[in-house]
């Protein structure tokens, strides 16, 4: 954590690096406007682009967005089957901007309950983007964060009992590798839209020491400008790291 705070970043040092947002609100935006819950869902998808774009301009390198959580499956099946659409739909819309952009994609989550034709086209957006750098974008899909140390506890034992790794290695960083975020630096800032006051599972290990941000906003109406300045609350924020400031 430390660590990632020190590196070299003129003009913006103050800024959080990774931003992690929980997009809640379209269900009610579209309920407003007297359309089915997948009208909020289809607006809430063409905000992303929009946030993508600011992250450079504010020396966010990476983004990390929760599009669907290990609990969502509760949701009617239309709900749900309209959802997975739209993810395939957003892949297939979005793949060559998000390329050409610079944006290097993947994604967090257990992948098993996803249907096999989305998961390949994750696997080929990731793989696509793979030399990007500019921002990095990580979505979170059939994500929960019990779900993710769960899984990686259940790795981690597997190993362990393989023989490949002893039970006294086993530290935070040891856990942390086996996460599914095991290639991101922890958010500093997590942003929830929607006036809810609550994570629902979202990076419930990485995001100890993040600064959060409850705004009121349904996501379809998150705008590039209401993104600023919640990151402009973020530099005033002081974040001590269970120290005390000298
Ligand atoms: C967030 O919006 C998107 C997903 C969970 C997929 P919601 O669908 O939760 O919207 P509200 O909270 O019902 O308004
Ligand atoms: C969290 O929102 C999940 C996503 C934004 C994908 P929910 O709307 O599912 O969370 P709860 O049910 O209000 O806690
Ligand atoms: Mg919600």
């Amino acid at each position: 954590m430390s660590e990632t705070k020190v590196q070299t970043r003129p003009d913006t040092s103050d800024g959080p690096r990774h931003v992690a947002i929980i997009m809640d609100g379209n269900g009610r935006w579209a309920q407003m406007r007297g359309r089915p819950r997948l009208f909020g869902h289809h607006a809430g998808a063409k905000r992303i682009r929009e946030i993508v774009e600011a992250c450079p301009d504010h020396g966010v390198k990476y983004l990390t967005i929760f599009a669907f959580s290990t609990e969502n499956w509760k949701r009617t099946q239309t709900e749900v089957a309209g959802l997975m659409a739209l993810f395939r739909r957003y892949i297939q819309r979005e793949a060559r901007d998000l390329f050409q952009r610079g944006v290097r994609v993947r994604f967090i989550g257990d992948r098993i309950k996803l249907d096999e034709k989305l998961v390949t086209m994750m696997d080929d957006l990731e793989l696509m983007t793979a030399g990007n750098d500019r921002v990095h974008l990580t979505i979170a899909l059939n994500y929960g964060g019990r779900d993710e140390v769960t899984r990686a506890a259940k790795r981690l034992a597997y190993e362990i009992e393989m023989g490949r790794l002893s039970h006294k290695d086993v530290d935070a960083e040891t856990l942390a590798s086996f996460l599914d975020t095991h290639f991101l630096p922890d958010p500093d800032l997590v942003i929830r839209t929607s006036g809810e006051a609550r994570i629902s599972n979202f990076l419930l290990w990485q995001s100890a020491y993040a600064e959060y941000e409850f705004i009121d906003t349904l996501w379809p109406d998150f705008t590039r400008a209401e993104f600023a300045r919640v990151l402009s609350l973020y530099g005033t924020r002081e974040r001590r790291f269970g120290a005390v400031k000298a």
